[in-house]
């Protein structure tokens, strides 16, 4: 008992310090910016934002962070651009914690999921830590706003898309890159609705992909072995449509699969010129990084701001690609 009680104190030491370490580096970080050699000089900037990630090298949200840094950049505000290697809302929710602990101006995070976010945004915000949701929302927590897109609508215009392509018939393989993030759920779940119009529209399976090119491709690769029939797959995240185009051409580059796809990565206009995917819905994730740090600093100097602010998406097929 005694053995156990000890490490569970060093354990929670360790914990405590790293943590602590963290809040230091994340307070400091605005102060290294704006003094040079140790010499006093005048504050560069007027405010400090913490713009989080899922994945940091993920392009979507570099591409995020590029329109979040000409926004700071016009407004002469410090942001600061963090998040996990890979997915992991653990490490997610601590950036959120550190942010708040080292009392940042605002924070902007996506709000994956209700359990685990909604307690740490609350937090921020009782604490005096502005916070906007961006690309997910979660609309039950104290979040001041969301920028993003209308996640359920995007999904829904999709299945409208698949409908019309198949005349009403098909067998559809769905993998999403999480099954309990907010907005794939959204999206699967305007998907589900639309198919509803058409009875010969069936889903066979749902997989998710933990938003990895290459779980997404194990995973459709697995499904087209389960389910010869499946004659469409529909990706609901950045890296699915890639890792499903992946496992067909495995399988059978001269498939007649066809497949619907999420975000303008650059892979994924090639696989659409190349008749490897049929569409895909283009967001808008330059704007959601822009326009969340500029309603940020609005908020800050009290000029009221929407709680919900939907940037348009966009179906693109060939066509739109060669125009
Ligand atoms: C979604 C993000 C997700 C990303 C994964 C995008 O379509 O909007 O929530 O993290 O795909 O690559």
């Amino acid at each position: 008992m005694r053995k156990v009680n000890i490490l569970y104190l060093l354990l929670s030491i360790g914990i405590c310090s790293s943590f602590g370490m963290a809040v230091l580096y994340l307070s400091k970080s605005l102060a290294n910016v704006i003094s040079i050699n140790n010499e006093e000089i005048i504050p560069s900037y007027d405010y400090h934002f913490v713009l989080i990630g899922q994945e940091i090298d993920n392009p979507y949200f570099q591409t995020i962070f590029e329109g979040a840094q000409a926004a700071a950049n016009e407004k002469n505000i410090y942001i600061e651009y963090m998040g996990p290697r890979q997915t992991n809302i653990e490490e997610h929710i601590k950036m959120i914690e550190m942010a708040t602990a080292a009392k940042v101006d605002g924070i902007l995070t996506q709000g994956l999921t209700n359990r685990e976010f909604k307690p740490a945004i609350d937090y921020a915000v009782n604490r005096g830590v502005p916070v906007i949701t961006y690309d997910t929302d979660l609309d039950e927590s104290k979040r001041l706003a969301y920028i993003g897109t209308n996640n359920y609508e995007a999904g829904y215009e999709m299945g409208m898309e698949l409908i019309k392509d198949t005349d009403g018939q098909a067998h559809v393989g769905i993998i999403t890159g999480f099954l309990y993030s907010n907005n794939l759920v959204l999206r699967v779940q305007g998907f589900l609705d639309a198919i509803e119009e058409a009875p010969n529209v069936k889903v066979v399976a749902i997989e998710s992909s933990n938003i990895s090119s290459s779980q997404a491709a194990d995973k459709a690769h697995q499904m087209l072995r389960k389910y010869p029939e499946i004659t469409v797959f529909f990706g609901t995240s950045a890296l699915d449509g890639l890792g499903i185009s992946q496992a067909i051409n495995k399988i059978n580059p001269a498939s007649p699969i066809l497949v619907y796809a999420f975000d303008d990565l650059e892979e994924t206009l090639e696989l659409i010129k190349n008749d490897k995917i049929q569409a895909t819905v283009q967001q808008n994730q330059y704007e959601m990084g822009y326009k969340g740090v500029v309603l940020l600093y609005d908020a800050i100097n009290g000029v009221q701001i929407p709680s919900t602010f939907y940037t348009p998406t966009k179906i693109l097929r060939k066509n739109d690609l060669e125009e």
